[in-house]
């Protein structure tokens, strides 16, 4: 299929086959995506846990307003942004990129510098709005890579982020819940699949 084809092929799945798992395989394919996912400065100031064990999901069930994709998918995604970029997160950073680019880190400092004086100009709320930002394009690249392997997603934003950092100790690694992925395969029964796409006509959105 091609993308488009695949595009509206995915629908936000509202209820999983709960007898479905995701294969390690397709696992890896879908982190591999996450992986590859461009960022501003390529910093990717974001970390996911992935959950696929009954008890964690229970735990969060209620932090997500007992929306039921939780418990019933196979894994869920929870994309973390940074909460700090801190210089060693920047260094480890740079010295990745000379390692893999075959470059002097030396020479790669004015460049990380650069970087490092934007993000002192950012106060606490805008540094979380940027790492948020960067999170949520993680986010659509599984949304948008998973339908290649005919694996279904939804996207949950329906959360309560001090409960999932509570629950998955995310505060002490200056981690915070971002926004969710709930993935595995549709159930048969649910009837939103079956829908169709409301989107924003085309002369309305383009301009
Ligand atoms: C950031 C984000 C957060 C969302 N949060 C939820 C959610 O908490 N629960 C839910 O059932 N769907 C959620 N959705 C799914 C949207 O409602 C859905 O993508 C939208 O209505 C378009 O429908 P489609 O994805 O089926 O094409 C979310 C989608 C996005 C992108």
């Amino acid at each position: 299929m091609e993308i488009l084809e695949l595009m509206r092929w995915r629908y936000a799945t509202k209820s999983f086959d709960p007898d479905k798992k995701v294969t390690s395989d397709d696992i890896e394919f879908l982190k591999k995506a996450i992986q590859l996912t461009p960022s501003s400065y390529g910093l990717q100031p974001y970390k996911v846990k992935i959950i696929d064990d009954a008890q964690t999901k229970e735990k969060l069930l209620p932090a997500s307003y007992n929306q039921r994709q939780i418990t019933e998918a196979s894994h869920i995604f929870v994309f973390c942004n940074l909460t700090e970029i801190s210089d060693d997160y920047l260094e480890h950073f740079y010295r990745l990129k000379a390692k893999i680019q075959g470059k002097n880190f030396d020479d790669l400092l004015p460049h990380m510098n650069n970087v490092k004086r934007f993000l002192e100009g950012l106060s606490q709320e805008k540094l979380m709005e940027y790492t948020a930002l960067q999170t949520y394009m993680a986010l659509e690249t599984l949304l948008i890579a998973a339908p290649e392997r005919r694996i279904d997603t939804c996207a949950i934003g329906g959360f309560v982020p001090s409960k999932y950092n509570e629950i998955l100790e995310l505060n002490d690694k200056k981690l915070n819940a971002c926004v969710v992925a709930a993935v595995g395969y549709r159930s048969p029964e649910d009837r939103n699949q079956f829908l169709p796409k409301v989107r924003i006509p085309m002369d309305e959105l383009f301009f």
